[in-house]
């Protein structure tokens, strides 16, 4: 990582005058969002308006779409993600090593979105005038100066760190910079939403090895998705088998819009448009949630969706030959709402290490307890708690933001030490996970 710091000067002005950024930084950030996407339509492409804070009114998704509907807080989660981040990491700029998870997680983000060195400037301009028209005289020469300068050291270090990540990927076998065309060789129906898409480059080339739990990046055009820099869509989704398949495959769960909402404009797209034969960019695999080496029990996690990148490390696993005790659980709605079902019941029952616990939510009355599931209910403290082997394991898990904070908080009641606890989000990170550890 870089070794650029900052004086002990600009450190105490940023320091000082971070509580009144976080303050003000959800309007901070509106400002923000408004002029960047407003002056660069090129850019505006590469945000998910879903994701943003930008004042548009977004309602609480239903249960139904818990799983993306979570993360529309009042000035949406990335926005909050941004402001955090940016206020976080400059106030540990003196303190690099606490920095790296963060900037570590960020940086496959971006790297997977081909983010480049150019693009800094131009956001780091945008951030600083909207921080100088939000707090007005506040902001006085010396603490914009400061906190320029930390925005520089900031940036420096992603840019550095997103060229080593994407050096390493374009280097390795098989390995490309940006996207690459991808035919889609086979189109699966795998529950009454989700759908699974099986991949390989156009080129007739070899797919690259991957880390299981990694995810890539589709760069899509969408026609119904018109902005001014026009129809480029870009989301990311988990890689759901193991590697080592010879192909690349991503699990995908139709979104539909509650309450009268727009429908998820890739996730329709995949399932309404995208055909055997097609041709889709795609990046290389990035990510960070991947199987640690450890001797402990594993203990995998998924709710929903969820459960792509946690099927990857399940199989990956068993692949591996791992034959200490493996536990999964999982907490779908039903029966037919339960991606990956057949394989996960395969591999459960093909090894007697592993011990699967199902969980549905509202069983059908196609379901029959002790057969297709273990509970009917919720997966919370009471049911990890009796099903446990005890604390001792990796914990590994994803899903909607509220399940994982339940999770989270369940294993932090456990007393599991927190490097044993691994988490996946599917949209901007949320902080909230980690709210009753604290
Ligand atoms: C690392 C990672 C891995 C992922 N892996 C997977 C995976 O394996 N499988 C998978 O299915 N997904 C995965 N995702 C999520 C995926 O990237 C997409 O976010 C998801 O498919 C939704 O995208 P979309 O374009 O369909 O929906 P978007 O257009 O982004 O909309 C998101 C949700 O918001 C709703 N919405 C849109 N506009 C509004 C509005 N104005 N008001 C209220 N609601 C609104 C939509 O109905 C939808 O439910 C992953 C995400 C990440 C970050
Ligand atoms: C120091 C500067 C930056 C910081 C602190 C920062 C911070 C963040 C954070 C916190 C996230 C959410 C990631 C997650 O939760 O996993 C994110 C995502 C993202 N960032 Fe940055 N970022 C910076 C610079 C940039 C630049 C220069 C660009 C280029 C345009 C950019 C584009 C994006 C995009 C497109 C996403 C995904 C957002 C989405 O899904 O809508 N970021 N960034």
């Amino acid at each position: 990582m870089s070794r650029k710091t900052l004086s002990a000067e600009t450190v105490a002005i940023v320091k000082a005058t971070a509580p009144v950024l976080a303050e003000h930084g959800a309007t901070i950030i509106r400002h923000f969002y408004r002029h960047l996407l407003h002056d660069h339509p090129k850019l505006e492409l590469l945000f998910n308006p879903a994701n943003q804070g930008t004042g548009e009114e977004k309602t609480r998704g239903s249960q139904q779409e818990a799983f993306r509907g979570d993360f529309f807080g009042q000035e949406g989660a990335r926005g909050a993600a941004l402001t955090n981040v940016l206020n976080g990491s400059m106030t540990s700029l003196d303190d690099l090593p606490a920095l790296k998870a963060t900037v570590m997680r960020i940086a496959h983000r971006h790297a997977s979105l081909d983010i480049r060195p150019e693009h800094y400037p131009i956001i780091g301009q945008y951030f600083l005038a909207s921080v100088k028209a939000i707090l007005g005289d506040v902001a006085t020469d010396e603490i914009m100066a400061a906190w320029r300068e930390a925005y520089g050291v900031l940036a420096d270090l992603f840019i550095e760190v997103e060229r080593d990540l994407m050096q390493k990927n374009a280097h390795a076998p098989g390995g490309w910079e940006g996207f690459r065309p991808f035919v889609v060789r086979q189109k699966v129906k795998e529950s009454e939403d989700a759908a699974s898409f099986y991949l390989s480059p156009k080129d007739g080339g070899p797919v690259p090895h991957y880390e299981a739990g990694q995810y890539v990046t589709f760069r899509l055009e969408v026609p119904e998705f018109s902005r001014r820099g026009g129809n480029t869509v870009y989301r990311n989704y988990s890689l759901s088998t193991a590697p080592g398949k010879g192909y690349f495959r991503v699990t995908i769960k139709r979104e539909f819009g509650a309450k009268g909402n727009p429908d998820g404009v890739c996730s329709r797209f995949f399932h309404e448009h995208v055909r055997e034969g097609d041709v889709l960019d795609v990046s290389t695999p990035f990510g960070e949630f991947t199987l640690v080496d450890s001797p402990r029990p594993l203990v995998f996690i998924g709710a929903g969706i969820g459960i792509t990148a946690v099927f990857s490390l399940f199989q990956s696993a068993l692949d591996r030959g791992i034959d200490r005790p493996i536990y999964f659980f999982l907490m779908m709605r039903d029966g037919r709402h339960h991606p990956l079902r057949r394989e996960i019941e395969a591999l459960a029952q093909r090894h007697p290490n592993v011990t699967l616990h199902r969980c549905y939510s509202q069983p059908s009355a196609e379901d029959e307890l002790g057969r297709d599931y273990e509970t009917h209910g919720r997966l919370g403290l009471g049911t990890l708690g009796r099903n446990l082997p005890g604390n001792d394991c990796e914990f590994y898990f994803t899903g909607p933001i509220p399940f994982m904070r339940t999770i989270r908080g369940a294993l932090h009641l456990f007393g599991v030490a927190a490097d044993r606890v691994h988490y996946e989000c599917y949209g901007p990170h949320g902080p909230e996970i980690e709210a009753d550890v604290r």
